[in-house]
């Protein structure tokens, strides 16, 4: 197994692994979200060696219903299939859970699938309201942790 690393990386190198992994429905030039080239936004990439395996963006935006206003989105938060179970997943997590802090943040959030509901679970968030649905990707989850200092 090679050695396991996260980076920050640019947003254009996300765009792939989001389609891939995230929005296979989509083409590739709607892989573009309006924070990717915020200065404050940070994109992190999980490395086995030199390759590319998994990814994940935070950047500054209220949580919908929170008077919070030091809140961090977390988005296209993904590993790929075969990298999956290692411990990918939880250091992108604590990366950019890190940068958030540093920020200055009080809270983190996220639209969870069904399917990684638990994933963030397992890490301390909680869940918001009731699920919604996303157009071609299904019932999502608000889930949300307060930072602790
Ligand atoms: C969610 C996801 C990023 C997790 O990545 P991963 O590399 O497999 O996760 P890790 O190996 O770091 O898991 C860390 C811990 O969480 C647990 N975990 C992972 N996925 C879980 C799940 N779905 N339910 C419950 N626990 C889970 C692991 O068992 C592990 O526990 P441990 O610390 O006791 O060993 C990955 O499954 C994925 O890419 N899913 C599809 C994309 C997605 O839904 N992203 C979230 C929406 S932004």
């Amino acid at each position: 197994m090679s050695e396991s690393e996260v980076r920050a990386i640019a947003a254009g190198d996300t765009y792939e692994l989001r389609r891939a992994l995230l929005r296979p429905h989509q083409r590739l030039n709607e892989m573009t979200w309006p924070a990717d080239e915020h200065p404050d936004t940070l994109h992190a990439g999980a490395y086995r060696g030199e390759r590319l395996v998994g990814i994940g963006t935070i950047h500054r935006q209220p949580m919908p219903g929170s008077a919070e206003t030091e809140a961090w989105r977390i988005r296209g938060l993904a590993v790929e299939f075969g990298h999956r179970g290692y411990g990918l997943g939880a250091m992108l997590l604590g990366r950019l859970i890190e940068h958030a802090t540093t920020g200055g943040g009080r809270m983190v959030w996220a639209h969870a699938t069904a399917a990684s509901f638990g994933f963030f679970e397992h890490h301390g968030f909680r869940r918001r309201g009731e699920p919604f649905e996303l157009p071609e990707s299904g019932p999502h989850y608000v889930v949300y942790a307060e930072i602790v200092r």
